[in-house]
């Protein structure tokens, strides 16, 4: 095979020094862009080629590109961290590189070779490494995403398609910074169905989320979080989060992966964190009137969303169309706590990694 890599481009016209400072102090998600992107082009004749690291800027798009009609679109999400002895350092890189191929197999494109994955987020890391935020709970978010490039109006998997990763100064997802967060149940929309697309993460999922998270924001509450298509009654994740129940004899729970949630890096972490202490966890099913019954009486302290860019939140109240409740006493509980800190410590370097979930770059 041809000798494949990401030729480096430097933008001419960066951002000033006190203009990245000032933008790098209280980041928030999302909106702050560093000065590079990485992009691969891939064609039925030519595989993968044309990989570059150059200056992040709008590029042209045919209006009749396949990705603007049918959605033939995937993406992932991952953390460069700036760990204390001033290296940088990813969190199980590898595991988005096959999850991105996963989605790809099911979006019928083509996979991206893990080895090209990772020498992107490298390169691009590299390059931008001055936008990693110094600040504790600062990191920069890699968004690498495929879209369908060919210029063809029917409806078949595209013959061109264009790889792009950005990468994003990021604080806390949520404003003000971590807090325990309000759900509502949403009991009239799904999100994914047994065959659908719920364990891909593609970009129509999120679109077919929004809704429902707009009627959560609407009545008052942080995120929606859905229940299984077919019966509605089994509760599956919230609209960018995996989701953990923790009861009162010490046993953790989290919806099994069936095909219609995304099979979370951070669900998988925290899975097998619990294990080596040794604590009884479960993939198990959880239907939304256990976790109702079970908040009131006290057989479940505590609930926890997670993933990636929202890292640990601690879920306080829960509301459907007819009822709602609080989870435990409603703020973070303590092995809520020691989770998140077990898990930010591996990724920042300040604790043994003995499962080698940290790549310094
Ligand atoms: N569920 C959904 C729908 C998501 O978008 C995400 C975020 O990527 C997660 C769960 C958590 O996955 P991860 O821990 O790999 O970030
Ligand atoms: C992530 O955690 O990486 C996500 O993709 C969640 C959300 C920002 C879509």
């Amino acid at each position: 095979m041809r000798a494949v890599s990401f030729a480096i481009e430097p933008n001419p016209s960066p951002v000033a020094v006190e203009e990245r400072s000032a933008r790098l102090v209280d980041p928030g998600f999302g909106r702050v862009f560093t000065d590079h992107m990485a992009t691969m082009r891939w064609s039925e004749a030519q595989g993968w080629h044309d990989g570059r690291i150059s200056a992040r800027q709008p590029f042209q798009i045919d209006p009749a590109s396949a990705v603007l009609h049918y959605a033939q679109e995937i993406f992932e999400g991952l953390k460069a961290y700036r760990l204390d002895d001033g290296a940088l350092a990813l969190f199980r890189p590898e595991a988005n590189a096959r999850r991105f191929q996963r989605s790809a197999r099911r979006m019928a494109m083509p996979e991206l070779p893990e080895e090209l994955f990772l020498s992107s987020i490298r390169a691009l890391v590299r390059t931008d490494a001055d936008w990693v935020p110094a600040q504790d709970g600062g990191s920069l978010y890699l968004r690498p995403f495929l879209i369908a490039s060919e210029v063809f109006l029917g409806v078949k998997p595209a013959s061109e398609y264009l790889y792009v990763v950005l990468a994003s100064s990021a604080g806390s997802y949520w404003k003000g910074g971590t807090r325990a967060v309000s759900l509502w149940v949403s009991h009239d929309y799904s999100r994914a169905a047994i065959g659908g697309t719920g364990e891909a993460k593609c970009g129509g999922n999120y679109a077919a989320s929004l809704v429902a998270q707009q009627e959560a924001i609407r009545r008052g509450y942080d995120q929606v979080v859905f229940l299984d298509a077919a019966e509605r009654r089994w509760i599956e994740e919230l609209g960018g989060m995996n989701i953990f129940f923790v009861f009162a004899d010490g046993t953790i729970r989290t919806p099994p992966l069936t095909g219609t949630i995304l099979p979370g890096i951070t669900r998988d972490s925290i899975l097998q964190l619990l294990r080596d202490e040794g604590l009884r966890v479960e993939e198990a099913p959880y239907a939304i009137d256990d976790w109702r019954a079970d908040a009131q009486s006290g057989r479940v302290t505590e609930s926890f969303a997670c993933g990636t860019a929202a890292v640990v939140t601690p879920i306080g109240q829960v509301a459907g169309p007819d009822y709602a409740f609080t989870v435990g006493s409603g703020a973070t509980g303590q092995v809520t706590q020691r989770i998140l800190d077990r898990l930010t410590a591996i990724q920042r370097g300040r604790a043994p990694d003995p499962h080698g979930w940290l790549q310094r770059i």
